[in-house]
Parts: structure tokens; C-alpha cells; sequence
């Protein structure tokens, strides 16, 4: 969803602020804008569509204030006039901004004589922030005015013409941090852009304005009573940032989970007994969203298997529907790669609120979700670009399945099993990475795509469903196969693709059946097994592992089918259309 940079310093070229705002690209977007002060003045420039081609004016601009934007629709369609920075009505004033003002509608009554020239949410708040400016507040005093009558979501950076020594930042509920280098400070969205530039990191926290010059930063409350916030230094991560030698990011991620997984597996014993004692006097209740929903699935089956606990297992956006029914011993459990994402965020803030203690499994180091939470568990897996999870995925499986174990007092001899599971998945990997591809230029002329599985393989479905639907827009659905004959079967008909999760198991011959079932409708069968059968027209071969471990080598060929499906029908598996990699607002 929306990004944002800002940069205070030495004087820099205009591309360096759209180079970084490129490297938001992946949160998705659909429009994008810069402001820079030059000479004086501000210069701003906003387009529709990707950031290609750079405006000859912002490559030639020197400056030392800038800030950049790049916009996911929320309030207001996509165009020209809806894309940030807004500018104030003198011109000396401009804003961007990430979340959503819930009482926008509220302000902009208030502000009605005011003539508005975008239809968002935003604009409000650069109109309160122009008014107090006008009668005689300084740029500080007025955002600090304007962000106490707003309710809802902000990140925002702010500066003005009339004080060309500050750049403002202000963050509620939406991920906002300061990038102190050599050059000046940063402010943005993520650490990705702010990579290049430094290691040295401000995360601020709900409810802060910082005032940046130059060479320092101080942080205030709304009402400007100053906050310590402290400089934190963060190791680069395990893997390069880069697509390297692949054409996209989620092909690099895809074919990086082998040896990925042996740094995901580099965990704190301790940190996992500490948590499994927390767990034993517990509720266990999981909440997440997307993939990492998918991977919770996992965790209940690896906690009631291996550790004879039941949990629940709560969609983020529907949980404050169940808080209040919950047990008053409850522990959430929140899975997210970003640790941003705004659903599991609020669940989190409000089942807090109730006294529920917070154990949280993040990538992104120190985002919103890990300062929310009392534990937290490091999936490590270096960071992920491409929209679709797909590392972050078997990271999240493998590390559930070692959480699990570790109650069960087995985390030594589940570790051990773990790593071995490493060179499995480079296998399915090897086996498949040419039969995969030929499997998707067949699947793409298909509207639509079922998959079905029993039990774990339920949740390898589901996701390889998502994955399917998210990048290749194709209908992809997933079913329970003992579920096909109660209804899905009369979606089936000549030469429609099933795919049959179904490794050798107790229930393998159960869902073979339900594959014959599909055949005989005239569907095609793709069976993705460590044993073969007749009944599967392709045949999808993996490795024999531990059953509950099938899932961290299953998914990896059906990641790859989706990847290829969409790159066939010429859509970029990497920025799906309507999506964002961080979903920050609800
Ligand atoms: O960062 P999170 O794990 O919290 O993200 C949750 C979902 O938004 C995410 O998994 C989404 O479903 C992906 N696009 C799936 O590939």
C-alpha cells in the first residue's frame, strides 16, 4: 500500500528520492509523486502509473528537502490530481500521507470554505495543517494542531517553504521510521529504500512527531511534549536484496527456500521454551491474514498432533468480532511477514487492551507487530519482495512445526529433522522445474483452477489456490476432497484442472478416490504426491518426507505453476494488479 521517503540533508539529486521510492514499488501502487525544495520554492511533479520515466526537471534538481509518495487508492479514484504530495493552496506547503483519516468527511465540513483539489482523505489534513500556518502558527505547532483532530491511520511527512530547515514526520498506526546517514536523515515506509544509505534506524511509535533538520532529529508527542526515541543499528539481512540472476523477485524467492530455510532454523532454544511455558498456561488462539492465515492452519495441526493442544485459528479482520467471547487466559498468536499488516495490528491493540498476552512470528526486524508484542519469533528469512509470500510461507510452516515440537520437549531431534528437509526441497525443486512450466502453459487457458487436498493438505490447497488466483487472476479454488461430491463436483467438466494434493498417507487412497471422481467428469488430474497413480494425468513428483513436513517441499512446484501461469499470460507475478505486499490499511 502507500509509500512514502522523505530526505533532509547535503544537497542530492532528485533521482535519489525516486530511486528510493522504486524500491517501494512492491507494497504496490498506482500513482506516485515527488516535491523537492529548489531554490525556495517547492517543485513537485505526480503521474498515473509505474515509476519509468523520470521528468528531465527531477533529474537535473539538486536538493536538500524532498519527499515522495507512492499511492495505493483508498479516498478517491486513481488520477493526477488524487496522487501525493499535496500542495497547499500558496504553494509553500506540501504533504504525503499513508492510512486513512476515518472522520475525513467530519474536517472537510469544517473546512468548507477551503477549495479542495483532490477528492482524498489526505488533503484535510494539509488544509488544517495551511490554516493554523495562516494565522501565524509555525509548521511544527500546526501539524501538531492538525494530527490532534484526526482519527484513523497516518504516516505523514510534511515541510514548508517558509521553514526550508525541517522536514516533519508523524506517525500513527501506520509504519513510519527515520534513516539517520552520512548524507542527512530519511524517513520512509520500510528499511528497503534506506538500505544503501545507512544501518541506522529511528522506528518511531504511535502517537510521535518527529522534527528533523539536517543533522538531528527530535520526537514529540501530539501535544509536543518531547519522546525519546533512540538510533538502533540493524544487521543487513541473510540474503542479498537483489533479483540476482532471476528475472523476478518471486522467482528468487521461490528458488531460494532450500537454503533459506537452513537460516530460518538458526532460532533461540531458550526463546522457544520461554514461549512454550507461555503456551502451557494458555488459550491458544492464531491470528493472521492471507499466507500467513494458510500457515496458522499448520500450526494448529503441529500443536493438536505433536503437542495435544487444541488451538483456534482467527481470521485478523474477523477477530474483534470474537474477542469478547474469548477466554480470559488467552495468548495471541499473530503470524505476519510484514509485521504491518493493519488487521492483525488492531487485533492485536485491542485484544491487548483486554490483558491478552502477544507472541507474534515477523520478518520485517522490529515493525509494528514485534513493539506490540510481548514474544516474538524471527522467521529470518532475509527480506521478501514479491507480493505473493512465498518464503516467508515455508519459514512460518518450519518454525510452527519446531514451536510445537519444542513443547513437546522434542526442539533438539525436530531441528535436526528440519535441516534435513532442506536438500527435499531443492529436490522438488529439481524434479519439476521443467515439467511445472510446461504444466502452466496448459493451465493458462483455463478460467479456472481447483485444488483439493485432506487434512494439512487442505492448507497446501488453500494456499496454492491463493497463489494461483493472487498472480494469474485466473478463479482458483480449493476444496476439501471428501467435500467435492456436497457440491464443487458440478463445477467440474471437460478438461478442467484439479490439482490433488496427496502424499502417501493414511488417506491417500481417499483422495485418490475423490480424483476419480473429478476424472470421471472429465476433469484433468494433477497429482502432487511422492507416489504415482493412474489416475493422475500429470503427475507432480516430490520426495519422500515426514508427512507433516509434505507441505514445506509440496508447495514449492505449485508456487513455481503459479508463477509461470501469470508470466505466460504477460502479468508480473511481482506486483499483482489491486495488490500491495503490506496491506496497512484495514
Ligand atoms: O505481511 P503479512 O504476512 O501479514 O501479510 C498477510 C497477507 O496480506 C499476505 O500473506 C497476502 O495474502 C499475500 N499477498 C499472499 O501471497
Amino acid at each position: 500500500m502507500c509509500g512514502i521517503v522523505g530526505f533532509i540533508g547535503m544537497p542530492v539529486k532528485g533521482t535519489l528520492i525516486t530511486d528510493s521510492l522504486k524500491k517501494l514499488e512492491y507494497r504496490g501502487y498506482d500513482s506516485w509523486g515527488v516535491a523537492f525544495l529548489s531554490k525556495g520554492r517547492i517543485e513537485s511533479f505526480r503521474a498515473v502509473g509505474s515509476i519509468n520515466k523520470i521528468p528531465k526537471k527531477i533529474q537535473e534538481i539538486s536538493s536538500n528537502l524532498a519527499i515522495g509518495h507512492t499511492r495505493w487508492a483508498t479516498h478517491g479514484r486513481i488520477c493526477k490530481n488524487n496522487a501525493h504530495p499535496h500542495l497547499s493552496s500558496g504553494n509553500d506547503i506540501t504533504l504525503v500521507h499513508n492510512g486513512i483519516i476515518d472522520n475525513f468527511s467530519e474536517l472537510k465540513t469544517r473546512l468548507s470554505g477551503n477549495s479542495f483539489n483532490s477528492d482524498t482523505d489526505s488533503e484535510v489534513i494539509l488544509k488544517l495543517i495551511e490554516e493554523k500556518m495562516d494565522s501565524g502558527s509555525d509548521l511544527l505547532h500546526a501539524v501538531s494542531f492538525a494530527v490532534s483532530l484526526l482519527k484513523g491511520s497516518f504516516a505523514l511527512l510534511v515541510f514548508s517553504s517558509i521553514e526550508p530547515a525541517k522536514l516533519i514526520a508523524v506517525k500513527n498506526e501506520s509504519p513510519l521510521l527515520l534513516g539517520v546517514s552520512d548524507k542527512g536523515i530519511f524517513a520512509a515506509s520500510d528499511q528497503i529504500p534506506l538500505r544503501n544509505f545507512t544501518d541506522r534506524f529511528v522506528f518511531l511509535e504511535d502517537g510521535d512527531i518527529a522534527l528533523i533538520s539536517k543533522n538531528s532529529f527530535e520526537c514529540f508527542d501530539f501535544s509536543l511534549n518531547p519522546v525519546e526515541r533512540k538510533i538502533i543499528k540493524v544487521e543487513s539481512n541473510v540474503t542479498s536484496s537483489g533479483k540476482l540472476k532471476y528475472s523476478h523477485f518471486m522467482l528468487k524467492e521461490i528458488m531460494e527456500q532450500p537454503f533459506v530455510l537452513k537460516d530460518v532454523l538458526v532460532q533461540d532454544k531458550k526463546n522457544f521454551s520461554e514461549i512454550s511455558f507461555l503456551i502451557k498456561k494458555s488459550n491458544l488462539v492464531f491470528i493472521a491474514n492471507g499466507t500467513s492465515f494458510n500457515a496458522c492452519l499448520f500450526g494448529k495441526e503441529f500443536f493438536s498432533r505433536i503437542a495435544g493442544i487444541n488451538p483456534r485459528v482467527i481470521e485478523a479482520s474477523e477477530f474483534p468480532y470474537e474477542l469478547d467471547f474469548l477466554p480470559e487466559n488467552s495468548l495471541i498468536f499473530a503470524l505476519s511477514q510484514s509485521g504491518e499488516t493493519a488487521d492483525v495490528l488492531d487485533s492485536v491493540r485491542k485484544a491487548r487492551k483486554k490483558g491478552f498476552k502477544i507472541i507474534s512470528m515477523v520478518n520485517v526486524f522490529n515493525s509494528s507487530l514485534v513493539r506490540l508484542s510481548d514474544k516474538v519469533i524471527y522467521l529470518n528469512c532475509g527480506e521478501e519482495i514479491g507480493v505473493a509470500s512465498t518464503k516467508a510461507f515455508t519459514s512460518q510452516i518450519a518454525l510452527l512445526f519446531l514451536l510445537a515440537n519444542s513443547f513437546a520437549g522434542k526442539f533438539d531431534s525436530a531441528l535436526i529433522e528440519l535441516n534435513s528437509v532442506s536438500s527435499l526441497m531443492q529436490q522438488a525443486i529439481d524434479f519439476n522445474l521443467d515439467s511445472v512450466k510446461a504444466l502452466s502453459a496448459k493451465i493458462k487457458s483455463f478460467g479456472d483452477v481447483y485444488f483439493i487436498g485432506r487434512n494439512l493438505n487442505y492448507a497446501v490447497a488453500l494456499e496454492a489456490a491463493l497463489k494461483l488466483k493472487e498472480i494469474s487472476y485466473i478463479h482458483a479454488e480449493a476444496f476439501q476432497a471428501g467435500s467435492l461430491k456436497h457440491g464443487p463436483l458440478a463445477l467440474i467438466s471437460k478438461g478442467i484442472p484439479v490439482i490433488v494434493v496427496a502424499p502417501k498417507d493414511k488417506v491417500f487412497s481417499d483422495t485418490i478416490n475423490n480424483a476419480i471422481e473429478a476424472k470421471s467428469r472429465g476433469a484433468f488430474i494433477v497429482g502432487v504426491s511422492n507416489e504415482s497413480n493412474e489416475v493422475f494425468d500429470f503427475f507432480i513428483k516430490l520426495p519422500k518426507v515426514n508427512e507433516l513436513l509434505f507441505p514445506l517441499v509440496s508447495i514449492i512446484p505449485l508456487q513455481l505453476l503459479a508463477f509461470h501461469t501469470a508470466v505466460f499470460l504477460e502479468r508480473n507475478p511481482d506486483r499483482p494488479r489491486n495488490l500491495a505486499k503490506s496491506v496497512t490499511v484495514k
